[in-house]
């Protein structure tokens, strides 16, 4: 089916046939649900050579991955940077790739690492040698540090006005736990999705793993799948000892985030099994006071969508999570807002991670509207609307989680809850108190790293 036909295909299902089949579903705030709004096409204004899709991406130990397109195959892969505009004292060389996908090619997608850079401080660069100048602040050295955390972001006009609250916000890291652009295998929406986050993403860090819309498989053809996502969205994956862009994990200010994929081998024997006890039995909670744990399926959903897809991935690896006392696991997927109290193995556990589902960044599939009745006692708070959520690390202790929703062009907050660390709580504590004495509120790592 033709491209467009499509869109107007699914376009009638979502805002003819799927309201008829609505929620009764009553949320703790009496709110009209907001309908799906159109895809926004965004085009590149600047010339073959200029940069385009520009994103950033920590790449450990300081450092930060720069990555953008042109659609000039000579252009170079060098970044320029500084700590004042137009004065660049660094130039760096990095990597560029592409790839094809049936009559697709894509532009020339150039990857480069910079660093080592000092935290909590603003760096103005430009890529390629010439085009426009971008910035960006590293994250701080110390607490507290927010992360705005938005999942199935898709690019649709409530995606725009997501990306609107997000960016009104004073942030340091974007975490998206899967389905970027929902492209689904027609590239040309990758390209326009790079261009509509770019204010963005050229300016925080964007971490991300991968979902379902990801993947783009084509048997025989295209049998691993992923082609655009690797190429397009490289993530600290060598910098971890992952073998896969598609699971890995970093540090920053005091957090040590795991990024584990939904659609990678996770069984016992799996390489990602392997890897993730291993990372996790790394981390040294006196310098890492927090864990924090990203997927797409999730693995509490009392949504009626999506029912029991990460019950696999659940049972083979909720016991790693738990033995590491992750504090916070977020997915994404069902397209919905959902907090779910600490659990372990579907009983409620003080020592087990809080779940919350943040599905809702505006994708053009629309909202999950249903949801079970009666209520989980394990579920806190369910509501089908599109927002985001910020997460707020205030010191080695304590972290102040909200979810916004969009209200019209307005964001209002509609949950939010303090939680206190794992490594922190005594009676939680694993093979006795952290190595180090636990960071005040004032202090994560020392004061030279981010
Ligand atoms: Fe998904």
């Amino acid at each position: 089916m033709p491209c467009c036909l499509r869109m107007l295909v699914l376009d009638f299902l979502f805002l003819v046939v799927h309201p008829l089949f609505g929620s009764s579903h009553t949320s703790p705030h009496e709110f009209i649900r907001q309908p799906p709004k159109g895809i926004i096409f965004t085009r590149h204004g600047g010339s073959a050579s200029d940069p385009q899709q520009v994103h950033i991406s920590l790449a450990g130990g300081q450092h930060m991955r720069i990555s953008w397109i042109t659609e000039d195959k000579k252009a170079p892969s060098t970044v320029e940077y500084g700590k004042s505009p137009g004065k660049y004292d660094n130039t760096i060389t990095g990597v560029h790739t592409s790839y094809s996908y049936f009559f697709y090619t894509s532009g020339k997608i150039h990857h480069v690492r910079i660093g080592p850079l000092e935290p909590g401080t603003m760096y103005y660069y430009r890529c390629g040698g010439s085009g426009p100048e971008f910035s960006f602040r590293t994250p701080p050295a110390r607490f507290p540090i927010e992360f705005a955390v938005v999942g199935d972001l898709g690019q649709t006009e409530w995606t725009s006005s997501t990306l609107a609250h997000v960016g009104g916000a004073d942030y340091d890291v974007f975490l998206l736990p899967g389905d970027l652009s929902y492209a689904d295998s027609q590239q040309p929406l990758w390209d326009s999705f790079g261009r509509l986050v770019e204010p963005l993403s050229s300016a925080r860090p964007w971490m991300v793993t991968e979902g379902n819309h990801e993947i783009e498989m084509f048997p025989i053809i295209y049998p691993h799948g992923f082609s655009s996502y690797n190429a397009r969205w490289v993530m600290p994956y060598e910098e971890s000892g992952s073998p896969s862009n598609l699971y890995y994990s970093f540090d920053v200010t005091g957090v040590h985030v795991v990024m584990l994929g939904s659609y990678a081998d996770f069984h016992e024997r799996s390489e990602q099994y392997q890897w993730l006890r291993n990372d996790l039995a790394k981390v040294d909670r006196g310098r890492m006071p927090w864990v924090v744990a990203l997927l797409h399926a999730p693995w509490y959903n009392t949504n009626e969508a999506h029912q029991g897809e990460g019950e696999e991935m659940r049972k083979a690896l909720e016991e790693l999570l738990y033995d590491g006392r992750v504090d916070i696991v977020f997915a994404g997927h069902v397209h919905a807002y959902e907090r779910f109290t600490r659990i372990y193995n579907n009983k409620e556990d003080h020592c087990g991670p809080m779940y919350i589902t943040i599905g809702d960044g505006g994708n053009r599939e629309g909202l999950a509207m249903r949801f079970k009745e009666p209520a989980s006692p394990l579920s806190l708070y369910q509501e089908p609307s599109f927002g985001h959520g910020r997460l707020k690390m205030v010191n080695g202790t304590h972290a102040h989680w909200s979810w916004h929703r969009n209200k019209d062009t307005d964001s209002y907050m509609a949950d939010e809850i303090w939680i206190e660390s794992l490594s922190s709580t005594n009676s939680c504590l694993v093979g006795g108190p952290p190595s180090r004495s636990l960071p005040s509120s004032t202090s994560s790592s020392s004061k030279d790293e981010f």
